[in-house]
Order: C-alpha cells, then sequence, then structure tokens
C-alpha cells in the first residue's frame, strides 16, 4: 500500500476537519477521532469515537490501525479545547481537562506513534501550539501553558525519536474562525490580530502549508521546531 496513512485527532468540526478533507484530497489514507460521532464522510477516511486522554481507547486505536494497514505514517495531533477566563476564577475541573486533552492526549498519541513508527524506522508526527503562549494572553493561562508543556514535549521528543527517522514538530496558530475562539469578544481577538506581524486572521491553508512542509519526506532534517503563523515569535 503506497497512499500514505495519516491520522489526525480531533476531526469532527474545526481545523481537524478541514485537515481531513485536504488530506484525503491528497491521496493519503485518513483515520481520525473526536468524542462524538461525525455527521460528514469521506472516501478512504475512518472515524473513532474517543477521547484523546483515554489510554484505552488511544491504545485499542493504534491497535487497529497496526491491524489494518500495519503503519503509521504521519500523525496530527490538533484535537485541542481551550479556556477562556481569568485564572482567579478558574476551577480545578477546567484546569484538569485542559491539561488532559491538550497535554495527556497528545502524550498519549506522540508515545503509541513513537512506537509504532520507531518499528517502520519513519514517521512524521505535528503537534498544536498557540500564539497565546508566546503572545502571554491574558484569560488565558491554562490553555498558554498546556500548550507550552506540548511544546516542551515536541523538543524532547524530536531528540528520543531522531535514530529512528522519526520527526517531531509542532505548528502554533494564530486566531483561525472556528468554535473555539467564538465565545472570545471581537475587540478581544482584533487587539491580538495587531500584536502579530501580518494583521489578519489565520485561514485552515495557512495550517496545511506549515504541516506539508512538516510532513515532506524532504524534511528529515527539520525537527524540534515551532512555528507561529503570522510573524508571532
Ligand atoms: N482556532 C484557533 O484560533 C486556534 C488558534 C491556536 C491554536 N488552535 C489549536 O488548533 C487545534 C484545533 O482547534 P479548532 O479551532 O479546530 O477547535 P474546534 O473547532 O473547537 O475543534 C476541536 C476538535 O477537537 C475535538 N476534541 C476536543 N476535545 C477532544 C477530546 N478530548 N478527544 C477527542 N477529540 C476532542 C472536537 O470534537 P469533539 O467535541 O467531538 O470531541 C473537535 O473536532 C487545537 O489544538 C487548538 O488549540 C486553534
Amino acid at each position: 500500500m503506497d497512499k500514505p496513512i495519516t491520522l489526525i485527532t480531533g476531526t469532527r468540526k474545526g481545523i481537524g476537519k478541514y485537515l481531513s478533507e485536504y488530506y484525503v484530497e491528497k491521496g493519503h489514507i485518513v483515520i481520525g477521532c473526536s468524542r462524538s460521532s461525525i455527521d460528514w464522510s469521506l472516501p478512504n477516511y475512518k472515524h473513532f469515537e474517543l477521547d484523546v486522554s483515554d489510554e484505552k481507547s488511544v491504545r485499542n486505536l493504534f491497535r487497529c490501525v497496526r491491524k489494518e494497514y500495519g503503519r503509521v505514517d504521519n500523525v496530527i495531533n490538533n484535537a485541542g479545547i481551550a479556556s477562556m477566563n481569568h485564572a482567579l476564577i478558574t476551577p480545578l475541573s477546567t484546569v484538569n481537562e485542559v491539561l488532559k486533552t491538550n497535554f495527556i492526549g497528545t502524550f498519549l498519541f506522540c508515545r503509541e506513534a513513537g512506537k509504532m513508527m520507531t518499528k517502520n524506522k519513519y514517521g512524521r508526527i505535528v503537534n498544536f501550539t498557540t500564539v497565546a503562549t508566546p503572545l502571554k494572553l491574558e484569560g488565558e493561562a491554562v490553555y498558554a501553558a498546556s500548550k507550552a508543556a506540548i511544546l516542551s514535549l515536541t523538543q524532547v521528543l524530536a531528540r528520543e525519536l531522531a535514530p529512528f527517522n522519526i520527526t517531531v514538530n509542532a505548528i502554533g496558530p494564530t486566531p483561525i474562525e472556528t468554535d473555539l475562539i467564538r465565545s472570545v469578544p471581537n475587540e478581544k481577538m482584533q487587539a491580538l490580530v495587531q500584536r502579530q506581524a501580518i494583521n489578519r486572521y489565520g485561514e485552515f491553508q495557512d495550517v496545511s502549508n506549515v504541516i506539508d512542509f512538516y510532513i515532506n519526506k524532504k524534511s528529515d532534517f527539520i525537527t524540534g521546531q515551532n512555528i507561529y503563523l503570522g510573524g508571532v515569535s
């Protein structure tokens, strides 16, 4: 089977849904997942209903992938949730949810993907960070911290997996119009966009452009990197 096998988390809607359509269109076999069922379908797309922080379900997904395809070439850890709240009024339950989904979920998929890719001596892992971390956005302390943890994981894993020809990189989007940011007041979003070097919202294509670069077979000397969109650094 020469079609790339690409696993994407959080594919029910938003950026993950777009990436599923995009990579199926490019000839990949896409395996996706989300907590709820999807109301769309695609050829060469298989969906798993799971929570990315549930270790048993994640291991089961990888068992199914091994059985059906024998390998995974690309893993895109897109699933994520945000909590926009002042730290002083953020309940512990929210902190747990954000860390579980964003950090633990990314960790579990990196670990299981790493095991499978190691055997095949090839792999590309792409994680999701956010400009909220370098911009130190007020009201996003927990979300920004969860993504800072993902960045650190990405950088260390890049070293641990380099001997196996596996690269691990990250992309940090600026605001992109999805449900994730719909509850944030427009003035706040406009102020954020003004702090970017390029003052516009991100588009889905800006994300797939960076991921295309990372998962390109020629990018085998690119690892442990994080690209923020919009000129944020
Ligand atoms: N949009 C932005 O402005 C922006 C900016 C910077 C970074 N990002 C990052 O980009 C990624 C995608 O965000 P988005 O804007 O597309 O968000 P979104 O529209 O809210 O979609 C999130 C997706 O993740 C899934 N998901 C959430 N929690 C999950 C869990 N525990 N297990 C499995 N799936 C889960 C959701 O499906 P279910 O609800 O069915 O589980 C949904 O498909 C996130 O990592 C986010 O932090 C986005």
